[in-house]
């Protein structure tokens, strides 16, 4: 988001096996500069890890399964709503919990009325113009990260996501939606605009004139006209959970080799930002680290052999 991936260079970023840095260089500049990590260094992750309750975060619940790491926001009765201490606590799960070996992240909702209801209302009535300053801040600082995780970041859309809560989608790498899920910024209804990104990250993601009717229209889609204009990549079945729609439909990327992975988010992301030949050259940058690999290698083997390549991200 701040555009650090220009200024490093991939080629440089060797093997992260061993005590591995949480996120690439954004990440740890977005973080510390609203949010100091509490607990621990930000270079010691595995020791601020161990002081953490591994199976919450605050108002979320964390769990591992299929190689991704499951948060689910457990605010149910104020449908999933953004409140501070969410914020802060989707921060501290960069800090403090994302592993080393996690594949993927993927974020949802509790309950099937809504992934996420965007910013806590009744909260934010209570706030000064500061705080909600403050909160704004929060966004870039906390939640950003899944914008730039070092792994893919999915969004399991289990019923409304609305205004912020659309917004926590859109950071995500992909997003497989509910059939009765539906999508909307009403911001501009509510006197203000999206702030957590939404008007960036919507035309990147939908193209600029469908942007431009969602937010200042404040228009709601279902779920089968987020798939058609490309705002979620997939549905899933009626009767099936989502989230175990999406563990099934992510995992090619769990098998697949994690420093590659890793180089194809780099290369992916930067192409919103770079002109196509500056993007052209950062793709080769991109390529370095996974040429030098032990991975690359042992995939061309297994290919020789005629069996499974086994990765060691490294
Ligand atoms: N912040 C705080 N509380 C919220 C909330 C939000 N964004 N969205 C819903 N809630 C609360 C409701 O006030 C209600 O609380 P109550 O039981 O104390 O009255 C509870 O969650 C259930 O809401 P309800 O509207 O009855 O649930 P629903 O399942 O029928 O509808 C939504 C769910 C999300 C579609 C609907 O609540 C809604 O439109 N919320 C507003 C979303 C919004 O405008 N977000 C933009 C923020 S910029």
């Amino acid at each position: 988001m701040q555009g650090s991936d220009r200024e490093e260079n991939p080629a440089s970023d060797k093997s992260r096996g061993g005590a591995v840095p949480l996120g690439d260089g954004s990440n740890d500049t977005l973080i510390s500069r609203g949010s100091p990590p509490r607990g621990g260094s930000k270079d010691a992750p595995a020791d601020s890890r161990r002081a953490h309750d591994p199976s919450a975060e605050g108002p979320l619940s964390l769990r591992r399964q299929g190689g991704a790491l499951i948060i689910t926001i457990e605010r149910e009765e104020r449908r999933n709503a953004l409140s501070l201490a969410t914020l802060e606590a989707f921060g501290n799960v960069f800090r403090h919990h994302l592993a080393p070996d996690d594949r993927a992240v993927i974020v949802t909702g509790s309950g099937a009325r809504a992934f996420c209801a965007g910013a806590d209302l009744k909260e934010r009535r209570e706030m000064s113009l500061d705080e909600v300053r403050a909160q704004l801040v929060r966004y870039r600082t906390d939640l950003a990260w899944l914008s730039t995780s070092p792994v893919p970041t999915i969004a399991a859309i289990n019923g409304a996501a609305l205004g912020g809560g659309l917004e926590l989608a859109l950071l995500c790498d992909l997003r497989v939606a509910a059939p009765h899920a539906s999508f909307a910024l009403p911001e501009t209804g509510l006197g203000i605009i999206p702030a957590a990104g939404g008007t960036q990250y919507l035309p990147r993601i939908v193209g600029a004139a469908k942007a431009r009717e969602l937010i200042l229209l404040g228009t709601r889609l279902s779920a089968a006209e987020a798939l058609r204009i490309g705002l979620v990549h997939r549905i899933c079945d009626a009767g099936v959970s989502v989230l175990d729609d999406a563990l099934e439909w992510v995992a090619p990327i769990t098998r697949g080799a994690p420093l590659a992975q890793r180089a194809a988010l780099r290369a992916l992301r930067a192409a919103d930002r770079l002109d196509i030949d500056a993007g052209l050259e950062f793709e080769l940058a991109c390529y370095e680290p996974c040429l030098v690999s032990d991975d690359r290698r042992e995939a061309l083997e297994a290919f020789a052999e005629k069996r499974e390549p086994v990765f060691k991200g490294r």
